[in-house]
């Protein structure tokens, strides 16, 4: 069986230990704190705190994700599917009908997993009062039992139209319920920051917050060898920091070269550094359509300027020898160059400096 996962979240002999964060984590839901847990994509934000939380006795978890929101309507669609999610005994699922009853909610069950879900009527979603009478129900919840709430990609609330009011109201109810862990995931630093830490913003000071960096290269080797030994595949040490160089060591990044180089080899083989190309050749063939769809939305400016960050890196992208590899005219075009980028989560600021989303689309790019 293929010991690696990449994309989704890892638990169990997936997941690699992390103690001392999860024993942090934990002792912050333990006593009831809120938490704004920034980190990149796929450094394993969400992993850390479902494992954290299954590992404790007696909490439930409420787990709402608002990866590209659209609307506030949408922001309560995804509360509803959570407060669903959280325990698909009948009686639960009767009682919650029931308070969101003037929100016409309607059961289905899921076909790939078997649970029942609660949608609510779209129209009614986008009335203003929805969210408030949703947030009802999750305190309710949460008065019921002791739960921990988990809110993700969190700062996608803030690019919705009426993001900040929206924010505002969480944020008052969220005051009602001292006792209740709230945890506030993130991957895009400065929106976050923007939420959590400018003066004007109703989440200022409401929090502590914590930082989720890539896991402890020694840690992670002793797993992935582990994982690969499990296929009687053998890595070196020297060969798992050729991955990790090449997928800028990051969990989710490393775990899908070592998925591809896992497919490509058979029980005996001692990787070598050289498969690291046929790896990434699996990995090219695989996200094709996705890479050449990211390309095509892109007017022929827009590739210069991310192919350029691709081969000089997204430090010093005003200067004149940016402008000129990137045979852009303007530092102003290549701004909007780079918003459109940015806009498109094919690029990202990481103080200062314009980062590639995945180091994978920056290699295929650099090949073409
Ligand atoms: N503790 C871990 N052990 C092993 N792999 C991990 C771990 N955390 C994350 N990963 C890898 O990263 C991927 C993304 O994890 P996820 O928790 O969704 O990250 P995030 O929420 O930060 O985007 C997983 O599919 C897995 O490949
Ligand atoms: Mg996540």
């Amino acid at each position: 069986m293929n010991p690696f996962k990449y994309g989704c979240t890892v638990n169990g002999d997936f997941f690699c230990p992390r103690p001392a964060l999860e024993r942090e984590l934990a002792s912050r839901i333990e006593s009831g704190q809120n938490v704004v847990m920034q980190g990149d994509r796929r450094t394993g934000k969400t992993s850390l705190v479902l494992e954290t939380v299954r590992h404790m006795k007696s909490i439930a978890l409420f787990h709402a994700d608002f990866l590209c929101v659209r609307d506030q309507a949408d922001v309560c669609r995804r509360l509803v599917a959570a407060l669903a999610r959280l325990e698909d005994s009948e009686s639960w699922i009767t009682k919650t009908i029931r308070m969101l009853a003037h929100l016409r909610p309607t059961v289905s069950i899921d076909p790939s997993s078997g649970t029942p879900t609660v949608t609510v009527d779209s129209r009614v979603a986008a009335e203003p009062a929805t969210l408030d009478t949703v947030l009802d129900v999750l305190l309710a919840q949460t008065k019921r039992r002791r739960t921990c709430v988990l809110l993700d990609e969190f700062q996608d609330i803030l690019d919705i139209d009426d993001g900040e009011r929206t924010l505002a109201v969480l944020r008052s109810r969220i005051q009602l319920d001292s006792n209740t862990p709230y945890i506030f995931l993130g991957s895009i630093r400065n929106k976050m920051a923007e939420i959590f830490f400018k003066y004007s913003s109703p989440f200022y000071h409401s929090t502590a917050a914590f930082k989720v960096g890539n896991i402890d290269a020694d840690e992670f080797f002793a797993f992935i060898r582990g994982r690969f030994a499990t296929g009687k595949r053998k890595l070196t040490r020297q060969m798992f920091d050729a991955i990790a160089r090449t997928a800028r060591d990051t969990p989710g990044f490393i775990q899908e070269l070592c998925d591809a180089l896992w497919q490509m080899s058979s029980g005996g083989t001692t990787f070598e550094e050289s498969d690291i190309q046929e790896a990434l050749a699996i990995i090219f063939a695989r996200e094709h359509d996705h890479f050449t769809f990211a390309i095509k939305q892109l007017t022929a400016q827009q590739t210069r300027v991310l192919r350029t960050i691709a081969e000089r890196g997204g430090k010093e992208i005003y200067s004149g020898a940016f402008l000129d590899a990137a045979q852009v005219f303007s530092a102003a075009s290549v701004k909007k160059a780079v918003a459109k980028l940015e806009r498109e989560n094919i690029i990202y600021n990481y103080d200062g400096e314009y980062r590639f989303g995945s180091p994978f689309f920056c290699e295929w790019l650099l090949r073409r």
